[in-house]
């Protein structure tokens, strides 16, 4: 059976954030938030979830946009920032793959764990790239390629990973020309219904308009 994304997030909205801790931690996103040169005026985390990334980015942007097709994760979001006194932040119900801004809009755009759950990443990456500032940059982050079959059907993922040759390959075919893609140094961890075990590497991307 194909798990349906945006219904398996919303089943598990409420505990997401415990799930998370589990998955990949904060050392994650301190290596991720290295990536801000400077003050952004405007950076748009996609598939922002809960807000585990996005409320830090707030707090080192002027502004920043996170979208979500999944409106409980959402709604954990909007809590998790008012309990952080953070109110530079819009939430809109989006994808990836059609996001609500005009070409040459953002100064940034992060996705993190978001990739493996979009049915077409090439259009999520031509989007992104549309909707960035010439010269702005894409900070993406998800896991490598893994043979773990019942991810799909327990984490809704739609892809076991990426090989590294393919998000380059799709970064060059959404257009981008610069751009370098790496081990994070960290893994993710995941555990099956059944107790199998998932550690697959944590690649980030990065690719400048
Ligand atoms: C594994 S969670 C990661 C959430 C958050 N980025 C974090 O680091 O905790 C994946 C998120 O991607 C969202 N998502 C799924 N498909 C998406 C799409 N096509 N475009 C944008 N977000 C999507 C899900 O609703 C979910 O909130």
């Amino acid at each position: 059976m194909k798990m349906d994304v945006v219904g398996y997030f919303n089943k598990v909205a409420y505990k997401w954030d415990r799930m998370r801790k589990g998955y990949f931690g904060d050392e994650l996103r301190e290596l991720l938030l290295q990536e801000i040169d400077g003050f952004p005026g405007l950076i748009v985390d996609i598939g922002c979830g809960t807000g585990f990334l996005t409320i830090e980015l707030a707090r080192n942007a002027g502004w920043v946009l996170g979208i979500d097709p999944t409106e409980k994760m959402m709604n954990e979001a909007k809590k998790n920032a008012s309990a952080a006194g953070v109110n530079n932040i819009t939430f809109i119900k989006a994808a990836m793959e059609e996001i609500p801004l005009l070409s040459d809009s953002a100064d940034m755009i992060f996705a993190n764990m978001v990739l493996h759950h979009v049915g077409k990443p090439p259009t999520g990456l031509r989007e992104v790239r549309r909707v960035l500032k010439p010269g702005g940059k894409l900070v993406l982050s998800d896991v490598e390629e893994h043979h773990k079959s019942w991810a799909r059907d327990e984490m809704a993922d739609v892809w076991l990973g990426f090989g590294l040759d393919t998000i380059r390959e799709w970064l060059g075919e959404a257009g981008f020309t610069e751009y370098e893609v790496s081990y994070s140094g960290f893994n993710a961890r995941a555990v099956s219904r059944s107790g199998d075990i998932c550690e697959p590497a944590i690649f980030i991307a990065k690719a400048i308009k």
